[in-house]
């Protein structure tokens, strides 16, 4: 199968490049590096051990992505392109309307356009509403949103809802993730934040090696067993292997499907601590602080849908996670840079 992947250099779309050549798939990336490098691309061409077809270009401009359809005949798309600090899109709501609405439709006026009608959405848990009790399911309750940044994941997966019903041939996969960490088993590609990190793998890995002197663990109160929140943490290469097998899916089926992708393990911050300090043999010193507003206390997903349609399960522990997240980490301390 020929796909697109756009934003096809970010942290997830890297790994499942990597996984699409591993099964065979020809693989073509756009991205316009607002939140990647190109050193992705040597990356990449020393795990697959072959060039990446890569377009440096805007999803949102139109005249590009017809130039890049025009060149390829894509089976099918995944569109990881997008903003996605939650923080940062509640201080720039427009920024994110804007760019991730307008990529997703410039996407889907461009497929339209080239007759392409295979489409994976890169959606998120943070679709369902709060009011839902884990484990969530497909066919829970959306809405709700507490920021900006899931709302464009909301409005995204109403979008490609209406043209597939407006269009029949189209088949649409909205994949709602729920917290990818870990990295590839060479080291040699994973997360990059720049600045300080949101997320509470990439903090851990940054105090692990010294960068930062201790982790925030953003409140003990919660109604849970230890007090901290719960996620449902899935390794970025299970994730991959996810979108490897949805492509295959879209190619036997038609309509929309919203899967999740998750373990339906959920993990406090107590048992990640726990789980790298192990992994590692490094200690993580930390100090309990406040809540962070918007964090809901307990998140994991049902993976049992992922099984039964796409013959899918995430394989790797959170051992696997902690140790595969700090090879990374230790091997590029500067990440990319
Ligand atoms: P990322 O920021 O590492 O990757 C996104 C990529 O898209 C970057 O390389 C960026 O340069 C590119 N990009 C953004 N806007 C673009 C545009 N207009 N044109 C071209 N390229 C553009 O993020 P990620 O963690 O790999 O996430 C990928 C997708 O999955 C995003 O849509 C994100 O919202 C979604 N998602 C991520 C998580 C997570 O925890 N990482 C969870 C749920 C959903
Ligand atoms: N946490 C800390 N300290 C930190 C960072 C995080 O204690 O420095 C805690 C948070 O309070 C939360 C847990 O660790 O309890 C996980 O937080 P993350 O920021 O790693 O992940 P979230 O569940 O908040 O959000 C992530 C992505 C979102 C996505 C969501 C569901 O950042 O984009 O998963 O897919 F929408």
């Amino acid at each position: 199968m020929k796909i697109l992947l756009t934003g096809g250099t970010g942290y997830i779309g890297s790994h499942t490049y990597a996984e699409l050549c591993a099964a065979g798939h020809d693989a073509v990336i756009v991205d316009n590096f607002c939140n990647s490098s190109p050193v992705v691309l040597e990356r990449l061409e020393k795990i697959t051990g072959k060039p990446v077809a890569f377009h440096e270009a805007d999803v949102c401009d139109e005249k590009a992505m017809d130039a890049i359809f025009a060149q390829h005949g894509f089976d099918a798309i995944i569109h990881f392109a997008g903003y996605k600090a939650v923080g940062e899109s509640v201080e720039k709501p427009l920024a994110y309307y804007r760019n991730n609405l307008d990529s997703a439709l410039t996407l889907c006026e461009t497929m339209k356009k080239h007759g392409v009608k295979r489409i994976v959405f890169s959606s998120s848990a943070t679709v369902y509403s709060p009011e839902c009790v884990p484990p969530l399911a497909e066919g829970m309750a959306r809405g709700g949103c507490v920021n900006p940044y899931a709302w464009t994941k909301f409005m995204i997966e109403q979008i490609l809802t209406d043209t597939a019903a407006a269009n029949p041939g189209w088949s649409v996969a909205l994949l709602r993730y729920f917290n990818p960490i870990g990295a590839h088993k060479s080291g040699t590609i994973g997360e990059d934040p720049v600045g300080i990190p949101n997320n509470l793998m990439p903090f851990i890995t940054q105090v692990a090696s010294g960068v930062r002197d201790k982790l925030n663990v953003f409140g003990d109160d919660y109604p849970t067993p230890d007090g901290t929140c719960i996620r449902d943490y899935i390794h970025v290469v299970d994730l991959a292997k996810g979108h490897v097998a949805a492509c295959d899916y879209l190619m036997a089926h038609r309509g929309v499907e919203a899967i999740n992708l998750g373990t339906g393990t959920g993990y406090s911050v107590f048992d990640v601590i726990r789980a790298f300090e192990s992994a590692t043999g490094i200690q993580i010193p930390y100090e309990v602080v406040g809540r962070r507003a918007g964090d809901l206390p307990v998140s994991y997903s049902d993976p049992s849908k992922a099984k039964k349609l796409l013959g899918w399960t995430a394989g790797k522990t959170l051992d696997d996670m902690c140790r595969d997240s700090w090879r990374w980490q230790s091997q590029n301390p500067k990440g990319y840079r």
